[in-house]
């Protein structure tokens, strides 16, 4: 198991830092782990000039599975474009051709209290949501702002999917959901737009390799509406990469706590990249006091999708659940009673439930 830890900036090195514990763990107890450490982001432009240097371009090569903490912060944000901490994740996205991502919106029991939805409409909530992360309208060309024949000045983007990227995508979905509750419901906007009609035409023909999984559509637009009135009622979720964009951000906010959430981007072979949804936190970073559960949980998704160890994916899952009962809380999803811990704290406390 060939793992490329990559901290980042701001809370990365501290939520990275603790998830790493966890690895250390799992080698102690006989699994052949090797990690290896790279810069990306600010932290790799301040050591290399280059957000996506040489060095880490290799080792996540080399790698099976790529642990990523996050990126950004205001001191960099003068930087031209393309030296930008963000266009180092967008590149190593590209460059190993992470197309599946992978973001689970879980209410933890323990926590229904932290949502924005009345806790019987979210109570239980497990959904899984499959965007695909290298077509779409974000890379669709032409694209741009001209001047059109009336002299006016006009923008332009341009949604494109080809067959295969749809198949490739739909397999992973149908695929999660076969392990899953075997509910697939496929989301576009097939009603106005030629390409997401086709979508849908290519993710109903794929259904024929997956017999025991029961697919529906749905409008972008009303799938927007049902995630808020009755969130239970899905299982996983496909969807192109703007819808996905926008739909995942919604899926997220029902479980009300940024970071609790993980994220999983896989290529064609499950090689993935695993990182929790939130950013690097430049206003907490450095005090110790991040929430490292979504980083952690991510390690749990890594032992699932890249290395198929559903046992120990469960067991990391298994030791954050007994944390959370028994009260151990970071500042984020703190409430009064519970027993406020630090970042490493909240380690130490997922060590021992481990
Ligand atoms: P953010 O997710 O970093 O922070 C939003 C809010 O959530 C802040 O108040 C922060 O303190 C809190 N927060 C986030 N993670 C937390 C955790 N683990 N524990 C406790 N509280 C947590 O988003 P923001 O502020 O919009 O962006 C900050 C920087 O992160 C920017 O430079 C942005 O570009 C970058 N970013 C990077 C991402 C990545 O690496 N994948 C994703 C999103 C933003
Ligand atoms: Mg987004």
């Amino acid at each position: 198991m060939k793992i490329a830890i990559l901290p980042g900036d701001g809370i990365g090195p501290e939520i990275v830092a603790q998830a790493v514990r966890v690895l250390e763990r799992l080698r102690a107890d006989g699994l052949p782990i090797e990690t290896d450490t790279a810069p990306l982001g600010g932290a790799a432009y301040d050591q290399y000039g280059d957000p996506y240097p040489e060095a880490t371009q290799k080792l996540v090569r080399a790698a099976d599975a790529v642990l990523l903490g996050a990126v950004g912060g205001p001191q960099y944000d003068t930087l031209p474009r393309d030296m930008r901490p963000e266009r180092g994740l967008l590149r190593i996205r590209k460059d190993l051709n992470l197309f599946a991502n992978l973001r689970p919106a879980v209410l933890y029991p323990e926590l229904a209290g932290a949502s924005t939805l009345k806790p019987e409409v979210v109570a239980g909530l497990d959904i899984m949501i499959v965007r695909e992360l290298t077509g779409d309208i974000y890379f669709g060309q032409p694209r741009g702002v001209h001047i059109n024949a009336a002299g006016e000045r006009e923008g332009f983007n341009t949604m494109r999917y080809s067959e295969s990227e749809i198949r490739r995508i739909a397999r992973v979905a149908f695929g999660i959901a076969q392990k899953r509750n075997r509910r697939l419901c496929s989301v576009d906007k097939a009603n106005v737009l030629e390409c997401t009609e086709f979508w849908k035409e290519i993710v109903s023909d794929e259904a024929r390799h997956f017999p025991d999984v029961e697919l529906s559509h749905m409008y972008v637009d009303n799938a927007a509406m049902q995630l808020v009135r009755n969130p239970k009622q899905f299982d996983v979720i496909v969807t192109g990469n703007i819808f996905g964009d926008i739909l995942s951000d919604e899926a997220s906010m029902l479980t009300g706590s940024i970071g609790m959430l993980p994220s999983a981007s896989l290529d064609e072979r499950n090689k993935g990249l695993y990182e929790p949804c939130h950013g690097s936190a430049p206003d907490i970073a450095g005090r110790n006091v991040a929430n490292p559960l979504a980083t952690i949980l991510s390690l749990a998704m890594m032992m699932r999708y890249t290395f198929g160890r559903e046992d120990l994916a469960r067991r990391i899952e298994s030791a954050v659940q007994a944390v959370l009962a028994r009260g151990v809380r970071t500042a984020d999803i703190y409430e009064p009673g519970s027993d406020k811990v630090s970042c490493s704290g909240m380690g130490d406390a997922v060590m021992a439930a481990l």
